[in-house]
Order: C-alpha cells, then sequence, then structure tokens
C-alpha cells in the first residue's frame, strides 16, 4: 500500500469513505487529445514509448499537469506485458494491437511462457519515479481484462464483433480455458509488479467483455476476472473493473471482487445502483462524445451524472470510455473544475 495516497479523495472513494468532493480523472487521458503527447511521442513508436520509463513518467504527468485530475493512470498498454513475455505483437498507429501468429489452438497455447518481473523493469522503473514526482497524487496502475487480451491474441488485430474470439469459447472451452488461464497469470504478475514498485490503485480494463452474454461471461471471463482480484486482495490497494457495453454485465463486473465498477455512458448511474449489488464504489459515466459538443451542453451532462452519482454508495467521476483524439484538452480541464466546484452530496 501507498500510504502517501491513502488520504486522497480517489482512494478513499474507491474505498467508499467520505469525500469533500467527487475525485475525477478521465479513461485514456494520457494521450492523443493532448500537444504535449504528440510532441514528446513524435519519431517514437509506441512501444517504443512505453518502455522508456524517462517517457512514461513524462506522458503520464502531462494530464496530471493540465487537467487537475485526482489521480494519474500509468502511460502504457494492454499489449505491454503480452509483447514482454515474447508475444510477436506490434501496436500500428490508426489501427491498434496486430499480432503476428494468432492463437486457434492447444499448440499455440503451449508455446506461450510466463512473465517473470524482470521482463517489465522498465515499467516498475516508471512506477517508482512517478510515485515520487506524484507525492499526494495517487497513480493508477493498470492491465487488460482476460477476455480483451484474448480478442487481440485471437483475431490477430482489431475487430468491431471480434467472431473469431466468441467461437472458439464456444468450440474449445478447454483451448480458451488454458489461454485465459496463460492470461490471467500475465495479468497478475503485470499488476504486482506495477503495486510493488508503488501504484496506489489498478484498473482492470476488460474493455470488450461486454460483447458475450451473462451465461457465457460467468462461464468463460467470470472465473479469471475472480481469479485476478483474489491475487490483489492481500495487497491492499483499491481495484477497478471497467468493461465497454457490460450493462447486462455490470452485477456480475460486481461479483468479479473488485472495489469499484467502471460504467459506460450507456447505463445512467441511478440504474447502476441497482444492477451491482452492494458494497461497491460507482466510477463513470459522461459519453465522451459530449467532450465534442458546446461547454454548456459539457456542463449541463456533466451535472447530470454527478447528480445520479449520488445515489451510488462512493462515486467516482469519469468519462464512460476513453478520451475521443479530437478532443479540445480545455475542456477537460473546465470539466475537473466544475467537478471540483461542487461539494460531494449536494445537488449538482
Ligand atoms: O488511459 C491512459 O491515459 C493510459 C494509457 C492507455 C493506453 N492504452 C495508451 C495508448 C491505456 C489505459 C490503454 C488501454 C487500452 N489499450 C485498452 C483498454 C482501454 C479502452 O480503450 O477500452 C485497449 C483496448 C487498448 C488497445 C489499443 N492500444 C488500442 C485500441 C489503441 C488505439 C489504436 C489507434 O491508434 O487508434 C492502442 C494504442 C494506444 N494506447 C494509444 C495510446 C495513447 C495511441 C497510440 C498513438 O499515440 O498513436
Amino acid at each position: 500500500m501507498n500510504t502517501q495516497t491513502a488520504d486522497s479523495a480517489f482512494i478513499r472513494a474507491c474505498r467508499r469513505q467520505p469525500v469533500s468532493r467527487v475525485p475525477a480523472w478521465y479513461m485514456r487521458q494520457a494521450g492523443r487529445s493532448l500537444p504535449e503527447y504528440r510532441a514528446t511521442r513524435a519519431g517514437t513508436a509506441m512501444l517504443d514509448a512505453t518502455s522508456n520509463p524517462d517517457l512514461i513518467t513524462e506522458i503520464t504527468m502531462q494530464p496530471v499537469r493540465r487537467y487537475g485530475v485526482d489521480a494519474a493512470i500509468l502511460f502504457s498498454d494492454i499489449v505491454v506485458p503480452l509483447r514482454a513475455a515474447g508475444l510477436d505483437i506490434d501496436i500500428r498507429p490508426g489501427v491498434g494491437p496486430v499480432v503476428d501468429k494468432p492463437v486457434s489452438d492447444e499448440t499455440d497455447v503451449v508455446k506461450l511462457r510466463a512473465l517473470e518481473p524482470g521482463d517489465v523493469s522498465f515499467v516498475s522503473r516508471a512506477v517508482e519515479m512517478l510515485t515520487a514526482e506524484l507525492g499526494g497524487i495517487p497513480l493508477i496502475g493498470f492491465a487488460g481484462g482476460p477476455f480483451t487480451l484474448a480478442c487481440y491474441l485471437v483475431e490477430g488485430g482489431p475487430s468491431k464483433t471480434f467472431d473469431r474470439t466468441r467461437s472458439l469459447m464456444y468450440a474449445s472451452p478447454a483451448v480458451w480455458d488454458s489461454m485465459l488461464g496463460w492470461l490471467t497469470d500475465i495479468t497478475i504478475a503485470f499488476l504486482l509488479a506495477q503495486v510493488h514498485a508503488g501504484a496506489s490503485a489498478v484498473q482492470l480494463f476488460d474493455s470488450w467483455a461486454g460483447i458475450v452474454s451473462p451465461e457465457d461471461y460467468r462461464r468463460g471471463v467470470l472465473p479469471f476476472s475472480r481469479r485476478i482480484f483474489a491475487a490483489l486482495a492481500s495487497q491492499d490497494v483499491p481495484a477497478i473493473h471497467f468493461g465497454v457495453g457490460t450493462g447486462e454485465l455490470l452485477g456480475l463486473l460486481g461479483e468479479a471482487g473488485a472495489d469499484v465498477v467502471g460504467v459506460d455512458w450507456r447505463v445512467p448511474l441511478d440504474e447502476a445502483v441497482h444492477r451491482v449489488a452492494p458494497g461497491k464504489a460507482l466510477q463513470g459515466n459522461l459519453d465522451p462524445a459530449v467532450l465534442l459538443a458546446p461547454w454548456p451542453v459539457i456542463e449541463e451532462r456533466a451535472r447530470q451524472v454527478l447528480e445520479k452519482g449520488r445515489t451510488a454508495e462512493s462515486h467516482i467521476f469519469n468519462l464512460g470510455h476513453g478520451v475521443l483524439p479530437d478532443t479540445d484538452p480545455d475542456m477537460l480541464a473546465r470539466l475537473t473544475d466544475l467537478v471540483h466546484s461542487i461539494p460531494a452530496g449536494s445537488p449538482g
């Protein structure tokens, strides 16, 4: 546990302790919407940037300086631990993760090796540098959820519907279970490396888990996510669990064992409260597309999110998914000021 940040609004809200104002941070706050990010990244490939502790530190700090957010999120990517474990995977600009040889059967799975902490020493080093620089501001470490990582492994690249992934899950449960078992081990090792280096909280991005039915989620995804949160339980760091389009799965996401359930923009927070069993904080859920609208629209919608968030045991303000690349950074800075100007528990 990072004791310097234990009293921050973000960590207190994750633990459902009282706060004077609702904490805010933004998924994908570090990235292409910031001109200083584009300048820092110029000429450096994405996965080279995520392997360089100085660049990781600088890019992680950029949104903290500009937006006054209540938490930093490590600049990295969900594929970083997979590459560190020897998988031939790259991030293509404007495309996303691409895998040279997709996984389709058991022989592909047995070739995969475990992740040793030394494989991600550059991440540990960056987390140490960042926690020293951030002081009382919490650093969120993160990893991709096993289902979302499997999507890229099986498809070999991005997809809208991940049909091959779902089909493998239905047709070959044994292959599926061993592949997700491997991804779960990698994810645990990657998250523990970040926590041991000083991260104050972690978020598991199972971004694409919303494409499976509750029944299939319960059989093919939940046991693995549950194992991840159980492995973190002794670390005393709050954990957040998020996926896109998970309206039908919110209850199950809560069952996986995180302290905070992230909600996308499709389900209002006062409805999400009824779908998630008691004992959880909620995070979310302003539609990132709202930020492309004029300020009065942003303000009205943000106030609505805060208002509905008051029905939760505890609320962390965020977007319903990542910041869109065309977002005007000034709007995010104003948004943070707005959230901070409203006392927690008061009508928006
Ligand atoms: O949130 C943050 O600010 C921290 C950094 C972060 C990145 N990726 C940096 C990144 C985080 C948390 C992620 C998570 C991630 N990566 C997810 C889960 C979150 C989500 O959005 O649902 C997923 C599915 C990925 C896989 C991935 N990596 C995609 C789909 C892309 C975008 C491809 C594109 O160019 O459109 C990436 C690349 C990536 N990861 C960028 C950044 C800043 C853009 C790279 C660039 O600058 O060109």
